[in-house]
């Protein structure tokens, strides 16, 4: 009675190890399996964020690689000063498309060869809300890239737009941007005026510290600016073997 009793429970134990085994297998398939759909989905999901950048560059001429040079200049500013961000796609995805709310601004103002009137820049500053509430759907720009759409034209000493934060109140994300965004656009041609040097973006860059740009992404600026020219010199290699 005994025996038999220990070989029933042996033979149930032997069984449940087997179920067990198969259960973690198949567990592990599983993951392999999610894992690949996920690694999937993030790929169409990059490749359409990227396919949207440059929609928005062919209709605001002149802009060229603005936003992928962009992204990369945020990158190694936020890597000596906000590093959480490094890891956040929401963040890297708001650098790309930051400007996006300016598809809803007309091309005569976008591309006005000379500085725009009250009203034309009354207009063009919504693009910072329209660009929010474009995305505001895409659960995987919640956080940090929404206030990097939002917010990227506030300024240190409160006098940006659309909400005049101040200081810490901006958003990091922000904060780090406007100097990247700043950099491209005095390096680079713009509709109303040909690309300045290297040496005036920083000077101006360095003399806003504190008043349109947050001193520590300044410093940060100063620290890592061979790498940021190193990456000019790159994109501008690139674009003329295209
Ligand atoms: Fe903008």
């Amino acid at each position: 009675m005994g025996v038999t009793l220990f070989r029933r429970g042996s033979q149930t134990d032997a069984e449940a190890e087997r179920q067990a085994e198969l259960s973690a297998e198949d567990l592990r398939v599983l993951l392999e399996i999610e894992r690949g759909q996920r690694l999937l989905l993030e790929g169409a999901y990059e490749s359409t964020v990227v396919a949207l950048a440059r929609a928005l560059e062919s209709k605001d001429s002149g802009t060229g690689a603005h936003s992928e040079r962009v992204r990369q200049y945020a990158l190694g500013l936020a890597d000596a000063v906000a590093p959480e961000l490094l890891g956040d796609t929401s963040a890297e995805h708001g650098f790309l498309l930051h400007d996006v709310g300016k598809i809803g601004i007309p091309d005569s103002v976008l591309r006005k060869p000379g500085p725009l009137d009250p009203d034309e820049r009354r207009l063009m500053e919504t693009h910072t809300l329209v660009g929010e509430r474009m995305l505001s759907d895409v659960m995987l720009l919640h956080g940090a890239g929404l206030k990097v759409v939002r917010s990227h034209h506030e300024r240190w000493d409160g006098r940006g737009y659309p909400d005049r934060l101040a200081g810490d109140e901006i958003p990091v994300g922000a904060r780090v941007f406007a100097v990247a965004d700043t950099l491209d656009a005095l390096t680079n041609d713009r509709p109303y005026r040909a690309a300045g040097s290297w040496k005036d973006a920083r000077e101006l860059i360095v003399s806003e510290a504190s008043q349109q740009f947050d001193p520590e992404v300044v410093e940060a600026f100063r620290e890592r600016e061979q790498a940021l020219r190193s990456l000019q010199r790159e994109f501008a290699g690139n674009a003329a073997l295209n």
